[in-house]
C-alpha cells in the first residue's frame, strides 16, 4: 500500500497554496471530514469539496461550503456542474477521499463515474489518497480487499484505517484515520518528512563466510538495494541504523553505520540494534550456509582434495521476528526465480514478518543490477508493485507501502 500519514512538519509550510479536492462519501465518519477540511484550509491549502448523495445524508453541504469557502457542486447534470467533474479533477493537485465507503471504493476501483465524486476520481491525473472507513466485517470482506489491492495497483494511496471502537458499536479495524493523520498524509505527499521520529534498522550488502584465512563463500549482492532503502528512509526523516556487509559502493551516511563480515556478525549487530528500532528492513543477502570448520591458515593445493562441509546459518529475520516488541514492523526480502509470489508469501508466514518484498532474479533485476522490480506483500495482500525501475525508485515504492501502516503513527508521535 502506498500511503503516508504522520508528517510532523511545520503546519502550513507544505500545504500553502496547494489545491486539494476533498471527496466526502456516505459513512458515519463524514462528520470528521469537516475537521479535515478545516485543517487543510488552516494549513494554507485551497480546498474544494465534492460529496456523494449518501454523504449529504450525514453532513449538510453547507458545512463544507462555509469551511472551504467554495461552493459544493452536487448534481452532475445541473448546468453549473456540466464540466465540474473534469474541471475539478484537473484543478486539483491532490484528491483525498475521506471517508471512503466500501461502496465508493468499489466504484472507483472499477473505474465507474456515476456521480460527480467518482467521475472526478476517474478523470484525475494527480495523486489520489483514500482514507477508508467502515465496519470491520466490511473491511475484511474479500471483495473490499480485492478493490483495495486494485486501487494500490493503480497507484492510489491508501491511508490505513485504525483499530478500535467502531460507530456500529463493535471493536475492530475500520475506523477512519484521524483528520490530523490524513492532513499529515496529504502534506507528506508533497514531500514532507513522514518518518520523522521513526527509527529504521536496515541491513544491506552480502556476507562473507570464511573457508580459510584468504578464501570465503559469498554471493553477488552489490548492496545497492539496501543502500537505496537507507537513503530513502533518511530522506523521509527517519533515524537510520545501517548494518551492512561487504558491498560494491560506499554506504550512505546513516545515523549509525555498522560494517560486518559474516552472517553471524550481522546477526549479532541486528539483535543488538533491534530493541531500539520501529522498523526492521532485512535487505541484506545473508549466507544461508557457512563452512562448518574454518581453516586456520591458507589451505594448499598440495594438501590434496578438500571437501567442504556447510552448516546452516542462524535465520536473522525469523530470530528478530521472534524477539520483536509490540508495534515493531518487520520487513523481509525474498529473491526468487520468476513467478515467486507463492514462495515469497510462504517466506513471510514462515519468518513471521509483516511485509515481504519480492524481487526476481533477472538480467535487470535482483542482485548486482542497477535496476529492480519489486512486489510488496503485507500478509497475503499485494500492497505495492513496480515495473523495472531504478533501485532508488524501488526503495521509494517499498517505503510508500510502509507509510500506510498505522503502527507508524504511534512510533513517530
Ligand atoms: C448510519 C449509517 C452509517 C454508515 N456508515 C458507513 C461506513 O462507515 N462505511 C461504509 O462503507 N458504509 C457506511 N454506510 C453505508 C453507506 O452509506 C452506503 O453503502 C452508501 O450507498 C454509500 O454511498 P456512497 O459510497 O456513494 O457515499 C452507512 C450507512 C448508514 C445508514
Amino acid at each position: 500500500m502506498s500511503s503516508r500519514g504522520r508528517s510532523r512538519t511545520n503546519a502550513g509550510a507544505a500545504l500553502a497554496q496547494r489545491k486539494i479536492l476533498c471527496i466526502v462519501t456516505g459513512g458515519i465518519s463524514a462528520y470528521k471530514s469537516a475537521w479535515l477540511v478545516r485543517l487543510l484550509v488552516r494549513r494554507g491549502a485551497s480546498v474544494r469539496v465534492l460529496m456523494t448523495a449518501a454523504a449529504q445524508r450525514f453532513v449538510a453541504p453547507l458545512t463544507f461550503e462555509v469551511l472551504s469557502g467554495n461552493p459544493v457542486p452536487l448534481d452532475m447534470f445541473a448546468p453549473r456542474s456540466w464540466v465540474e467533474h473534469v474541471d475539478l479533477a484537473q484543478w486539483a493537485e491532490r484528491i483525498v477521499v475521506a471517508p471512503a465507503t466500501a461502496d465508493f471504493i468499489g466504484r472507483i476501483a472499477a473505474g465507474l463515474a456515476d456521480d460527480l465524486p467518482a467521475a472526478a476520481v476517474c478523470a484525475a491525473r494527480c495523486p489520489v489518497l483514500i482514507a477508508p472507513a467502515m465496519n470491520d466485517g466490511m473491511w475484511a470482506n474479500p471483495a473490499v480487499r480485492r478493490n483495495i489491492e486494485r486501487l494500490v495497483a493503480d497507484g492510489r494511496t491508501i491511508i490505513d484505517p485504525g483499530t478500535g471502537e467502531l460507530a456500529c458499536g463493535t471493536e475492530g479495524t475500520g475506523r477512519m484515520a484521524e483528520p490530523e493523520e490524513i492532513a499529515g498524509a496529504v502534506e507528506a505527499s508533497f514531500g514532507g518528512r513522514p518518518l520523522e521520529g521513526v527509527r529504521v534498522l536496515i541491513t544491506a550488502g552480502r556476507t562473507e563466510e570464511d573457508i580459510d584465512r584468504v578464501r570465503y563463500i559469498s554471493n553477488r549482492s552489490s548492496g545497492r538495494m539496501g543502500f537505496a532503502l537507507a537513503r530513502r528512509a533518511l530522506e523521509l526523516g527517519a533515524r537510520v541504523t545501517l548494518v551492512h556487509g561487504p558491498a560494491d559502493l560506499p554506504a550512505p551516511a546513516a545515523d549509525e553505520v555498522k560494517r560486518v563480515g559474516s552472517a553471524a556478525e550481522m546477526r549479532a549487530a541486528v539483535m543488538q540494534a533491534l530493541p531500539r528500532c520501529d522498523i526492521l528492513v532485512m535487505a541484506a543477502a545473508v549466507a544461508d550456509f557457512t563452512p562448518s570448520r574454518t581453516g586456520r591458515g591458507k589451505m594448499r593445493r598440495s594438501d590434496g582434495p578438500v571437501s567442504l562441509e556447510l552448516s546452516p546459518t542462524g535465520d536473522i529475520l525469523a530470530g528478530a521476528c521472534a524477539k520483536r516488541r509490540a508495534g515493531q514492523i518487520m520487513v523481509g526480502f525474498a529473491l526468487e526465480e520468476s513467478g515467486g509470489e507463492a514462495a515469497a508469501k510462504r517466506k513471510l508466514r514462515g519468518k513471521g514478518c509483516d511485509y515481504i518484498v519480492l524481487n526476481t532474479i533477472g538480467p535487470r533485476t535482483g542482485f548486482g543490477a542497477e535496476t529492480n522490480r519489486v512486489t510488496v506483500f503485507r500478509g497475503t495482500a499485494k500492497v505495492a508493485e513496480t515495473a523495472i525501475v531504478s533501485k532508488d525508485e524501488a526503495a521509494a515504492a517499498v517505503f510508500d507501502a510502509l507509510l500506510g501502516d498505522s503502527r507508524l503513527r504511534k512510533a513517530g508521535s
